[in-house]
């Protein structure tokens, strides 16, 4: 799996590397994008962790892992993104973009046409910010939480 790193003064993004670091990034997203609806362990993960392209992101101060992105590639060309996540206490200071320009970084790597994502409908002004647009209402999660399809092209 490529590898690519970039930084603020602050934070670090890149893939995970360790046993270690792979852990903590499946618990960061359990437990910000699972666990508040009592979701069972293991739904943080789905059938295509080992083809997805990983990132993480390390406060270099601490070294904890306070946020976390992943993409992998579809058959018509797209990409997908999944499991954006951010710590509460991270928030609102860059990470999150950050970590979807690394993602997006690789798409155009790999000549990929477009990007799309279920976007919770409280996180749709922070893709809307970044160039992405509503295509449609999707699926409700947990029966709570709204879904939208958003989509930005890349060539
Ligand atoms: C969405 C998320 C990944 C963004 O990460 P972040 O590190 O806070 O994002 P950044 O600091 O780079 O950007 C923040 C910008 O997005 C906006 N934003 C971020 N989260 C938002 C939210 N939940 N509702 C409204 N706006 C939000 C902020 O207002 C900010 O815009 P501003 O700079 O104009 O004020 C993070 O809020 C998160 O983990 N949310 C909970 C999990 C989630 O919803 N994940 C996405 C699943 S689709």
């Amino acid at each position: 799996m490529q590898s690519s790193s970039a930084s603020t003064d602050t934070f670090v993004i890149r893939s995970p590397e360790t046993a270690d670091e792979w852990e903590a990034y499946y618990t960061l997203r359990y437990r910000i994008l699972r666990q508040p609806w009592g979701a069972p362990l293991g739904s943080e993960r789905d059938e295509r962790e080992h083809l997805a392209v990983h990132r993480i992101a390390l406060d270099a101060g601490t070294g904890h892992i306070v946020g976390c992105g992943r993409i992998h590639q579809r058959d018509d060309g797209s990409a997908q993104i999944r499991f954006m996540a951010v710590a509460d206490d991270y928030r609102g200071r860059g990470i999150g973009s950050l970590l979807l320009e690394s993602l997006e970084q690789w798409a155009k790597q790999q000549s990929i046409t477009h990007i799309v994502l279920y976007a919770r409908t409280t996180a749709v002004r922070f893709y809307l910010q970044h160039g992405y647009r509503v295509l449609e209402r999707a699926h409700t999660l947990y029966n709570a939480i709204e879904h939208v399809l958003m989509e930005k092209r890349l060539v």
